[in-house]
């Protein structure tokens, strides 16, 4: 991944700064549409065999995306530390003993970019050929929203960065869905040969 030195040069970095400087921001405002984040979820799942496709949750509090997913028990992972999922763990403690490789991998854990930065560098090791990553709370709306350590219900973090990070690899094709708080598609780009 870069480091953050260098998001200087990315244009989505001066853009969050600037925003996020401002006391007022203009809201972003989030597309009208009945699409949120389960229901990308479930069309990158489509894509994929439902006996074998498997699927990983990075944070899951109360369920509310991992009690949708229509998987059997044994290919669904839920990883909190917490409440929600299956697995009671930091997502650090899970990676560190995982051998298993997911279609789609959903991280939404502790929004604080160094951890968020981390989960997506562990989530790519594991991630099949043509799986499918998606990210959270990508899009602030305000300084409060993105202020680590939280102090707002609504809270983003400062996962954003990690946004510009993706925006700026060459080997990853990224982009931010408008909804639901910002939302992160993230595949490998196919090796030319
Ligand atoms: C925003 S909530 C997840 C919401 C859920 N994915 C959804 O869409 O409804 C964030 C969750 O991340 C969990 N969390 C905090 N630190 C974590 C860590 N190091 N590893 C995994 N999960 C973590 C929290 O316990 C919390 O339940």
């Amino acid at each position: 991944m870069i480091k953050l030195e260098s998001l200087k040069k990315s244009k989505l970095f001066w853009y969050f700064k600037k925003k996020l400087r401002m006391k007022s921001p203009d809201k972003i405002l989030f597309e009208k549409s009945n699409f949120n984040r389960i229901s990308f979820i479930h069309r990158a799942l489509r894509k994929f065999p439902q006996n074998s496709a498997k699927y990983l949750e990075i944070g899951v509090f109360q369920n509310a995306v991992f009690d949708t997913i229509y998987l059997s028990e044994k290919n669904k992972y839920g990883v909190d530390p917490s409440t929600g999922g299956n697995l009671r763990m930091t997502s650090d403690e899970f990676f560190s003993n995982n051998k298993t490789f997911f279609d789609v991998i959903f991280i939404d854990g502790l929004h604080h970019y160094e951890q968020c930065q981390k989960d997506c560098i562990n989530a790519l090791k594991f991630l099949k050929t043509d799986g499918i990553i998606l990210l959270h709370d990508l899009l602030p709306q305000n300084a409060d929203e993105e202020y680590v350590p939280q102090m707002n219900k609504t809270w983003t973090g400062d996962v954003w960065k990690v946004a510009v990070e993706l925006s700026m690899s060459k080997n990853l094709d990224f982009r931010i869905v408008n909804i639901d708080h910002g939302v992160g598609i993230l595949k490998k780009k196919k090796q030319k040969i």
